[in-house]
């Protein structure tokens, strides 16, 4: 049973925090049937629940090249993030189910907000974990120094400053649109090393746009089925599956079913760290589908 949970945005101080992605688009039409939510949640930052992503790093510290396809990518920061820590040895894909996200992800642009400087300055998603110039975070340095090591300011307006990954970098990640209940025609059979569907999974579960109380049981109980089965079918033997640290993705109903579901598809849990807040999961057995 998990304590620690939503109230993690809590330790991040009140100071100004840049912030990352906070949009949304509506859900394509095709696929309102196979999940509970009519928007898809784009809500990422750099650096986020950076724990979890650093676990791959050293589950394959032996490996001289890895493969590793982030689901749920948004508009590329995780993604990005990931090849920042693993640098050449790693070929990263993204892909989302979002069109527009998958636009913004390929066009290598990133908008960073500043809330101090903007009206709706909102505690939590910050890019903070990235830190800013100088001003504040030093403790962040190191992160700030992978950041422009891939990317270049290429415009600042008062509120928000734009920056394009660099031009020797653009061609290292490719993003495309995919869901996750139906990979397989987007993806070779046992590709990958490991892949990530983070703070997204809980959005087949419930209704509510932050997880909470599944309403219909059994449908649910289908799709996340369905969902885990396409990951196994991605991996390698042995490959990780990475769940996000978004307590909706673990507490509650919704996350009781998610980890119910990816117990029956073949995944055993890896690696838990503070609480289960990071949650890695390990390919078994193969599923057929
Ligand atoms: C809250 S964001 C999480 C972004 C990122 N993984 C992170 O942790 O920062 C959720 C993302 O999941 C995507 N998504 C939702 N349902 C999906 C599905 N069935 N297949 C692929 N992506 C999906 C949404 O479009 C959205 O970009």
């Amino acid at each position: 049973m998990r304590i620690a949970g939503i109230c993690q945005t809590a330790f991040i101080p009140r100071q100004p925090a840049f912030r990352g992605n906070c949009g949304y688009e509506i859900i394509p039409e095709d696929n309102l049937a196979k999940t509970q939510n009519s928007k898809l949640t784009q809500t990422t930052h750099f650096f986020r629940d950076v724990e979890s992503l650093e676990f791959i790093g050293k589950h394959f510290a032996n490996k001289d090249k890895i493969k590793v396809l982030v689901g749920a990518c948004s508009s590329g920061e995780e993604a990005w993030t990931l090849q920042m820590l693993l640098g050449r040895k790693a070929k990263i894909e993204g892909f989302d189910l979002g069109k527009s996200a998958v636009n913004q992800a390929n066009s290598g642009i990133i908008y960073i907000r500043d809330p101090e400087k903007s009206h709706d300055f909102n505690l939590g998603y910050a890019d903070a974990y990235l830190g800013y110039e100088g001003l504040f975070y030093q403790h962040k340095a190191p992160q700030r120094a992978m950041f422009n090591e891939y990317f270049e300011k290429v415009r600042t307006k008062p509120e928000v400053a734009t920056f394009k990954v660099k031009e020797d970098k653009k061609d290292l990640i490719k993003f495309f649109r995919a869901d996750i209940t139906n990979l397989k025609p987007c993806v070779e059979k046992g590709a990958y090393d490991a892949l990530t569907f983070r703070n997204a999974l809980y959005l087949l579960v419930s209704g509510h746009p932050i997880g909470g109380r599944v309403s219909r049981p059994p449908q649910v109980a289908l799709v996340l089925d369905n969902a885990c089965k396409n990951i196994n079918y991605a991996l390698k033997p042995g490959g990780l599956f990475v769940l996000g640290e978004l307590s909706h993705d673990h507490d509650n109903e919704s996350g009781q079913m998610v980890y119910r579901a990816l117990k029956r598809n073949g995944f055993a849990l890896a690696f838990t760290q503070d609480y289960d807040k990071v949650t890695v999961w390990k390919k078994k057995w193969d599923m057929n589908i």
